[in-house]
């Protein structure tokens, strides 16, 4: 496959498309977007949200928003041709938009809806996009970026108790990597980058994430597990750990965010020292034909 150092990318004027750009990280990233002269249009399942999230951005530059199911391959095909009848063109395309693991429990207690849901929405949402979006935005011989957000969780090693997300978002990073040697074997000017929400905890909805999940894909045989501890719950558990808790400022990961994408970073990610030295001891005990280390929550 093709390795080759892509041009950095203009985010002035750029055509850009957020997913679950209503709320949290992915609101950071359209407000840097908006603020740097893009052309922003967010794409969430959350209607009120967008709204508010559109007037609050409007101020700062030229933002729309579109409502999306990001499931959905009709929804994301009804986006993109919006995106081209409106606009002309899309360059950046930011596949964000996630949901939790679906209810907790260890792996023998997940439900079949619990996978089609967390999937359907991190795995399925992410390819999506691309099929939806890459065609066109190849087509056009422009310069053109993909960024899929994964997470350290599953993208670099598991948080065990979370077996379903972390599947998703292996899934996500491993997806992102074939398409960029795709994308770089198919043109000169396109790309993806992933993404990993990093430098702190993230006081966002994905605490609250099952308030997105459609009823058809409720849990059925243990309806009233709860799906996941709040941000205040987990930060306090992490602080009665012992463990130095910093918590991200949202606007300023979305700005870390299109910095590293103008400058076509592959991997987008900050303060991963411990990561790094955790893929290390997990080369380690690959090596060895032993379980690799995983992330530690020490709660
Ligand atoms: N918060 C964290 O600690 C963290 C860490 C690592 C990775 N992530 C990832 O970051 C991304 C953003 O999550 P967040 O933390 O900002 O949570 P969030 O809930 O604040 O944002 C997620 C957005 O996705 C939207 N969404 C949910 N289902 C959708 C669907 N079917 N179609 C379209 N939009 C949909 C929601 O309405 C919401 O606006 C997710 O992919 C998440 O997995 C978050």
């Amino acid at each position: 496959m093709t390795t080759k150092q892509l041009a950095p990318i203009s985010v002035d004027q750029a055509v850009a498309v957020v997913t679950g750009g209503a709320n949290g990280i992915g609101k950071g990233i359209a407000r840097a977007l908006v603020s740097r002269g893009a052309k922003v249009v967010i794409a969430d399942i959350e209607a009120d949200r967008i709204d508010e999230t559109v007037a609050e951005l409007s101020s700062e530059g030229t933002v729309s928003g579109w409502q999306t199911d990001v499931s959905d391959i009709d929804s994301f095909e009804a986006l993109a041709d919006h995106v081209f009848d409106t606009h002309g063109s899309c360059s950046l395309l930011f596949n964000n938009a996630g949901v939790g693991s679906g209810g907790g429990g260890k792996a023998w207690e997940s439900e079949p809806n619990d996978w089609k849901w967390c999937f359907g929405v991190n795995v399925f949402g992410t390819a999506n996009g691309v099929m939806a979006f890459v065609p066109r935005m190849l087509e056009s011989g422009q310069p053109g970026h993909v960024i899929n957000t994964s997470s350290g969780d599953g993208g670099f090693a598991p948080v065990p108790m979370a077996q379903v997300y972390a599947a998703s978002k292996a899934a996500v990073s491993c997806y992102t990597e074939a398409l960029h040697y795709q994308l770089l074997d198919e043109s000169d000017v396109m790309g993806a980058s992933v993404f990993y929400p990093s430098g702190g905890m993230m006081n966002t909805g994905l605490f609250n994430a099952a308030r997105n999940r459609p009823k058809e894909l409720a849990r059925v045989r243990n309806p009233d597990r709860r799906s996941a501890m709040s941000f205040e719950e987990l930060k306090d558990r992490l602080e009665k750990a012992g463990r130095d808790v910093k918590v991200a400022d949202l606007d300023e990961l979305g700005n870390f965010v299109v910095d590293s994408v103008e400058k076509r970073q592959y991997i987008i990610a900050r303060d991963i020292d411990d990561t790094i030295d955790l893929l290390r001891r997990r080369a380690d005990a690959i090596e060895q034909f032993d379980v690799p280390p995983v992330h530690q929550m020490g709660i």
